[in-house]
């Protein structure tokens, strides 16, 4: 029902318009215009249905505050699916896709805030029993990673840091 594809150029008003109704407001939408050609690497998809798009994913670097160097993380947001859509596969299909491109441009894990009971079935599991927060630990229930490369978060530990357009939110 849905295709997968890179975001291209020409895709930023459509992808603008399916986070701001996924999301019911434009703080998204307008996050992956601040993000989409300033972090490296990243991941963006859409997915679309017929010549539509409906769903968008990004995925950008973040870092560690015990490692502001790391390049090997990413942070998946935000997703989103067009309202009239949701339900019916879409967010999966992203994120599975968003897993295997961010594999391909060098995340070795990811991290995302979000449901537990969603994300859990692509292999997110919770982040803090790793050791490893997002701001503090009152997010610790939604704050999930997911190893792309078994050990990748060995050793490792931290507060998770997105990139400066989440301005300290994300
Ligand atoms: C979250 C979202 C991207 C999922 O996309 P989708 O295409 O609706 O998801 P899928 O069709 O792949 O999966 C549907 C399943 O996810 C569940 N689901 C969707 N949103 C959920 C949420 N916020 N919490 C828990 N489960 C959720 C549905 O109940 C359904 O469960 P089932 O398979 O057991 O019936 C979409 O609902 C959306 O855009 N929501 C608004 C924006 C948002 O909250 N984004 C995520 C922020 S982390």
């Amino acid at each position: 029902m849905f295709e997968v594809r890179t975001e291209r150029p020409g895709d930023e008003a459509a992808v603008f318009t399916v986070q701001n109704a996924a999301f019911g407001q434009t703080d998204e939408a307008r996050l992956v215009d601040a993000m989409r050609g300033s972090v490296e690497p990243a991941v963006s998809l859409v997915a679309t249905r017929g010549d539509a798009i409906v769903g968008h994913v990004f995925v950008s670097p973040v870092t560690l505050d015990t490692e502001p160097g790391a390049t090997d993380l990413g942070g998946l947001a935000p997703l989103g699916v067009v309202p009239d859509l949701q339900g019916r596969g879409a967010g999966g299909e992203l994120v599975r896709a968003a897993l295997e491109a961010s594999q391909g441009v060098g995340f070795r894990a990811v991290f995302l805030l979000g449901s537990p009971v969603y994300y859990g079935r692509f292999g997110f599991e919770p982040a803090a029993p790793l050791g490893f927060h997002y701001q503090s630990e009152a997010f610790d229930e939604h704050f999930q990673q997911l190893e792309l490369e078994p050990g990748a978060l060995s050793g490792r530990a931290g507060f998770v840091r997105y990139c400066a357009a989440f301005g300290g939110g994300g």
